[in-house]
């Protein structure tokens, strides 16, 4: 079957960045280390895609499970956002890109939470990319905060359980002003979802990597993105109805 893309640039991708841990355990380093080079890739990924013409970028930073890693890692990644974020608001304010954060933020201290509202609204009307950094983020989460949400608006008498359906449910979730990611990439060899955006992936194409995150290059993305074009995406449709509609 031939194969038609329909839309040669996604308008939102979203990273897994996994690999840090690894890359720098080759090198005989601290688990840190690998962040630290991380955080270098993050900025080449951004630069990258927002070239390409890329609206929305999500990226997986903290995962709600990652509270689980030791002590020391945990601090670490804590400061490096903080750095991060001290270091790279300005120059991604002069590119035109928009910061969000998404998950639950309330388990940072006062200070990172105020330094993440500070970005927010630093770059809010930025228009050239939307970058949403998921930071104690989880698929679950989100999906049971959108529930909860509904359920109390119910409990108000402000809609119906009736009236929810997914277009309802949709506006309720993390990035429900967004359109849902068209290509999902992971690093880092593993072939998971990992609890990262479980209903906006719904339709999305998946593309792995065994490259490990600090090692994701220009060419690596680029190469991404070409897959896409040459995946034939159906929403359930045949692949006739899909080329005849082209
Ligand atoms: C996964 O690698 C990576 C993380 C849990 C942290 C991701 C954070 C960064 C790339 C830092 C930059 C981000 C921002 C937004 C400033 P891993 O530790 O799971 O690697 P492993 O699988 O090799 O152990």
């Amino acid at each position: 079957m031939t194969s038609q893309p329909q839309e040669s640039v996604p308008s939102h991708v979203c990273i897994i960045m996994d690999g840090n841990g690894r890359w720098a355990k080759k090198r005989l380093m601290p688990r840190g280390y690998g962040h630290r080079q991380g955080v270098e890739t993050t900025r080449r990924a951004v630069e990258f895609f927002a070239a390409a013409g890329i609206k929305h970028l999500t990226l997986f930073a903290f995962s709600s499970e990652n509270w689980n890693r030791p002590d020391e890692e945990v601090t670490g990644l804590m400061e490096l956002f903080m750095q991060s974020l001290q270091k790279y608001t300005n120059e991604l304010h002069e590119k035109g890109i928009r910061i969000r954060f998404i998950g639950n933020r309330a388990m940072f201290s006062e200070a990172l939470q105020q330094k993440i509202s500070e970005t927010e609204v630093i770059t809010g009307n930025n228009s050239v990319m939307t970058l949403n950094i998921a930071a104690n983020y989880g698929g679950q989460w989100d999906i049971v905060n959108a529930a909860r949400a509904l359920a109390g608006q119910v409990s108000e008498g402000e809609i119906t359980p009736a009236q929810i359906d997914e277009q309802v449910f949709r506006q309720e979730l993390s990035l429900g002003d967004s359109p849902d990611p068209d290509l999902f990439i992971r690093t880092g060899g593993e072939h998971r979802i990992s609890n990262f955006l479980l209903w906006q992936l719904a339709y999305a194409e998946f593309y792995f990597c065994d490259r490990l995150w600090p090692d994701f290059s220009d060419s690596d993305m680029r190469d991404a993105l070409t897959e896409y074009t040459q995946r034939q995406r159906r929403y359930g449709k045949t692949g006739e109805q899909i080329e005849a509609a082209n």
